[in-house]
């Protein structure tokens, strides 16, 4: 029989959803909500609802929330930052509530004197915190890694940073920005956290609670009050602890069930449940995948203790499930919406696939099968972080066909 080359850990966490009350209070997701609405040209995302694909995997509905339609900048990152920044703000001049307007005031940009927003990115926190600064007036460094595609680059330049090439990873890239940092007196706004610097990447995942609370809005329109299963991906995993964390939150004794998902190349939270010893542990090497955006060797420690106490399952896909997720997206069944969606955006759709698939054709195991319990009525959330962020390697792949499914796996009778 064919074996999957997919890895998965059914988690018996604590449950305790104390953390994410704490964390993800409902209050704290109206009050980004509030801000993030005061940004010219926002607006609420779309959420794309497919019902051929629903009823070729077998589920009552999968919601895909399109953040490839985020303000400009093509995916859901500048939520986190934004939001990061106006907190900030509000910390050094002592003061609550500030308005965008305000922010981006001289009287504000004087009061703050040397104000300089610095971190490392695999590409879209960068583009969204340069775009802030950039609306706002404020100087912004970003770091990136040595193997950061150019357009990736270039898309961060065009908003105003200087960006500058690291050798090494994304984690060294990181250690690089907070150095540079400490000798020039830059404010650090990393959506990572580490021992000692835990308040912004709070804020930053806070930030995220927008995008959950417009799909909760858009959800409840098409008669869904809560879904049932959560597929979300992590790279560091503040996203997935900001959804994770917003659903415990908001439904504390009956949550959905949480899916978590990472590329194989880069899988360091899975690796640190793995462990079983409620610390996070690094992956090391050139965590080469296609999924730019989740390419990262460390958790975020605030994120994995969410993730720890809520989550159910932790998944590792190898690439080309995430390329599988593109195309069914730029392609779908007739009646289904089209969504352009990058990498890192389209792995939980590949991996909700991949999974029915393996169900459908015997080779999941039953215990994985009976812990996703998918059926006929399950209604199915997950994010689409981004879209051709990377327009050189989307077309490689949807047009040329890069990163296919291997032979083994392509069996497409599912039905
Ligand atoms: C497009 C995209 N999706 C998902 C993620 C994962 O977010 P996190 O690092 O918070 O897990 C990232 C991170 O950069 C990203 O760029």
């Amino acid at each position: 029989m064919v074996q999957n080359d997919y890895k998965y850990i059914i988690h018996n966490g604590s449950k305790d959803r104390s953390g994410a009350k704490e964390m993800f209070p409902m209050e704290r997701a109206r009050e980004a909500r509030k801000f993030h609405r005061q940004i010219p040209g926002y607006g609420i995302t779309p959420l794309r609802s497919m019902p051929e694909l629903s009823n070729m995997l077998g589920v009552s509905g999968i919601y895909i929330k399109d953040e490839a339609r985020r303000l400009v900048l093509n995916s859901f990152k500048v939520m986190g930052g934004s939001f990061a920044v106006k907190n900030l703000i509000e910390k050094k001049l002592g003061e609550k509530n500030l308005s965008w307007d305000y922010l981006r005031s001289g009287e504000c940009r004087r009061r703050l004197g040397n104000f300089v927003v610095c971190s490392a990115t695999d590409g879209n926190h960068g583009r969204g915190l340069a775009w802030v600064c950039q609306q706002l007036g404020y100087l912004c460094k970003i770091y990136v890694h040595s193997e950061t595609s150019q357009p990736r680059i270039d898309a961060i330049k065009r908003y105003g940073a200087s960006v500058t090439v690291n050798p090494g990873n994304y984690d060294d890239a990181c250690r690089r920005a907070v150095k540079d940092a400490e000798e020039n007196g830059w404010e650090v706004v990393s959506d990572t956290s580490w021992d000692g610097y835990t308040e912004i990447p709070t804020w930053i995942m806070q930030g995220y609670m927008t995008i959950m609370l417009e799909a909760q809005e858009q959800l409840a329109g098409v008669g869904v009050a809560k879904p049932t299963h959560v597929f979300v991906q992590a790279g560091v995993g503040a996203l997935a602890a900001a959804t994770v964390g917003f659903y415990s939150a908001l439904f504390p004794n009956d949550p959905p069930k949480f899916i978590i998902v990472e590329p194989d190349k880069a899988p360091c939270v899975y690796e640190s449940i793995k462990a079983g010893d409620g610390r996070c542990h690094s992956v090391k090497g050139s965590l080469d995948t296609i999924m730019a955006g989740l390419a990262c060797g460390d958790p975020s420690p605030v994120a994995f203790d969410i993730l720890n106490a809520n989550a159910d399952i932790f998944l590792t896909m190898p690439d080309y499930v995430a390329a599988r997720g593109m195309r069914i997206l730029s392609c779908p069944l007739k009646g289904d919406p089209f969504v352009i969606s990058g990498e890192s955006g389209a792995v939980p759709l590949g991996a909700l696939f991949t999974l029915v698939h393996s169900i459908k054709n015997g080779t999941c195991d039953s215990e994985l099968k009976k812990a996703l319990d998918l059926n006929e009525d399950s209604n199915v959330f997950m994010i689409n972080t981004e879209g051709n962020t990377d327009p050189i390697q989307f077309h490689r792949i949807i047009w040329d066909g890069s990163d296919p499914v291997p032979r083994k796996f392509s069996d497409m009778d599912i039905r």
